[in-house]
């Protein structure tokens, strides 16, 4: 994959770059993306089913299940050459943040230091009642199919119902998380959008920010998004290949 040579200058010389990443960062590691016709994780099963607090009240082993399946998934999952270019990048630039949509820890494992994740996290749960966290017990789950039923844990505080710890449908964004990811996009000098369908809101405006503030903005991504049109830069493609040949014409790129 060519590297425009305007882009490889631009990372060259920044002193802050932000990725805000999606579900296709993760697609090559085989973590479902959500919008994907065949594929996505929507395709199977119903989000408004599923991901809402009024789905966990309805029916909270089907959810419990559903995001036990999904935290299954992603343990046996690793970091593909994707993360661990955005990981390895920081070696160029003095000031790096990713921007995670994702509910895994892959850019950590990939070696990704303070990832702001922006819905939450599929290994860190909460009671439902009163949103103490809950320590999950290490190893990873049975292997329940998709969709099997699970009773959630209760609480050892109040006794409440645990539930995931990500953010559903009709829930605000952490606010701390969000501030940061504000901050960094209007500071930044370059945001690289990667892997994401820049649908759902308010993460899919952080380009726009990051514009607005001056920054170039590019995004990965094999097919077509609204983001096309604000883009500097549109580099079609998957990010396990993108990602990687970015990071090494930035790092052949003599000083
Ligand atoms: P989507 O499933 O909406 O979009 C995935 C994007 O990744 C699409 O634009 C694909 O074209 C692209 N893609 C697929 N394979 C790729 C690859 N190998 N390399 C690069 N890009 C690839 O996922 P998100 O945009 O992450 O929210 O979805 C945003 C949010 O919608 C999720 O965080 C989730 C969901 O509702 C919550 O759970 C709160």
């Amino acid at each position: 994959m060519d590297i425009p040579a305007d882009l490889i200058t631009t990372v060259h010389n920044a002193n802050h770059v932000v990725f805000l990443t999606g579900a296709g960062v993760s697609a090559e590691s085989g973590i479902p993306t959500f919008r994907d016709a065949l594929t996505g994780l929507w395709a199977n099963f119903d989000a408004e089913q599923l991901a809402s607090a009024d789905a966990f009240r309805r029916d909270r082993e089907l959810v419990w299940g559903w995001y036990e399946w999904r935290r299954m998934m992603v343990m046996k999952a690793k970091p593909n050459a994707a993360h661990r270019a955005v990981a390895e990048i920081s070696s160029e630039v003095r000031r790096v943040d990713v921007i995670t949509q994702n509910v895994d820890d892959l850019h950590e494992r990939a070696g990704s230091q303070n990832v702001i994740h922006l819905h939450g996290r599929l290994n860190r749960p909460v009671c439902f009642a009163c949103q103490r966290p809950h320590e999950l017990s290490p190893g990873i789950p049975d292997e329940p199919e998709g969709g099997r039923r699970l009773a959630p844990p209760r609480c050892e505080y109040c006794g409440g119902y645990v539930r995931p710890g990500v953010v559903w449908f009709g829930e605000p964004l952490p606010r701390r998380e969000w501030n940061a990811a504000v901050a960094a996009c209007e500071t930044c000098d370059v945001l690289f959008s990667v892997g994401t369908s820049s649908i759902v809101q308010p993460a899919a405006s952080l380009p726009s920010i990051a514009a607005r503030h001056g920054a170039m903005v590019v995004q990965v991504n094999p097919n077509w998004t609204s983001l096309d049109d604000v883009a500097a830069f549109n580099l079609a493609g998957g990010a396990a290949v993108v990602m990687p040949a970015l990071f090494e014409a930035v790092r052949a790129r003599p000083r």
